[in-house]
């Protein structure tokens, strides 16, 4: 777990009511959190889907979503600049999305190895504060294997970011959840459990995925980003 002392977790905010935002959303509420949700269409058509398959959580404006005490991004990583970064200003944001050329079409700006998505993504909110998680766990390890603190079944959950007090945060988040925390280093280190990466739907215990997180560096895409940042 980080050192720094975490915020308070009373409220998440989701945007992106698919099959990650509705799962997280279920989890949320299973952990006594307040859940904004908000879609890309009116808030009707989110509610309606809310109202289906999370019911308890409320659908929202993104602003709304953006005013929790955390705020998860699970919508397509290609459909980032949707977003309008003023209604998110200010938040403290989870980036669980990925680049998923199948989805979002061939984007070198996004498999750029020089720096990670969540970097792009910050980029673009330049008055939130992106965290990565989340994004590494597959739809199945979110629906299916949250598990209590000290349950010998819990896996782990990979968080990176440039603030140690936001990271501390998301750990808290990801704990009330059902997940171990694993946090290593900044924004740029999210590389180092995206879509290619051993760690990527791993569905490991912390340990194991703490040494997978590790060991990036000595993969084939590991020795690329390197090399990109000019880091052999
Ligand atoms: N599936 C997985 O196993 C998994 C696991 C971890 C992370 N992820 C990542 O999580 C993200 C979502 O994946 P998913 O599988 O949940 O996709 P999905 O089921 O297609 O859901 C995406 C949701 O985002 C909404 N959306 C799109 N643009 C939006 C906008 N501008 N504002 C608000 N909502 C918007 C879509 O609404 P409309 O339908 O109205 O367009 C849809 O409800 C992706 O980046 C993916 O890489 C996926």
């Amino acid at each position: 777990m980080p050192d720094a002392p975490a915020g308070q977790v009373r409220s998440l905010g989701i945007v992106g009511p698919g099959r990650v935002g509705l799962a997280l959303a279920r989890l949320a509420l299973a952990a006594g959190l307040e859940v904004l949700v908000a879609g890309a269409g009116d808030v009707d058509r989110t509610r309606a889907r809310v109202d289906g398959e999370a019911p308890g959580a409320r659908a929202v404006t993104l602003a709304e979503a953006g005013r929790a005490d955390v705020t998860v991004l699970a919508i397509p990583l290609g459909r980032l600049r949707e977003l309008d970064p003023q209604a998110l200003a200010g938040a403290l944001v989870v980036d669980a999305m990925n680049y998923w050329w199948e989805l979002d079409g061939a984007r070198p700006d996004l498999d750029d190895p020089t720096t990670s998505t969540s970097q792009t993504v910050q980029a673009h909110l330049t008055d939130s504060r992106v965290v990565k998680a989340l994004g590494h766990m597959s739809l199945y390890e979110l629906e299916n294997l949250a598990f209590p603190l000290g349950h010998p079944e819990r896996r782990g959950a990979a968080i990176a970011g440039d603030h140690p007090r936001d990271v501390a945060t998301v750990a808290r988040l990801v704990d009330m959840l059902g997940f171990d925390p694993v946090a290593l280093g900044s924004l740029a280190d999210g590389v180092r459990f995206e879509p290619g990466t051993e760690a990527f739907g791993a569905d490991e215990s912390a340990d194991e995925l703490a040494a997978m997180l590790h060991r990036f560096w000595d993969s084939q895409r590991g020795r690329v980003v390197a090399r990109a940042r000019g880091l052999l």
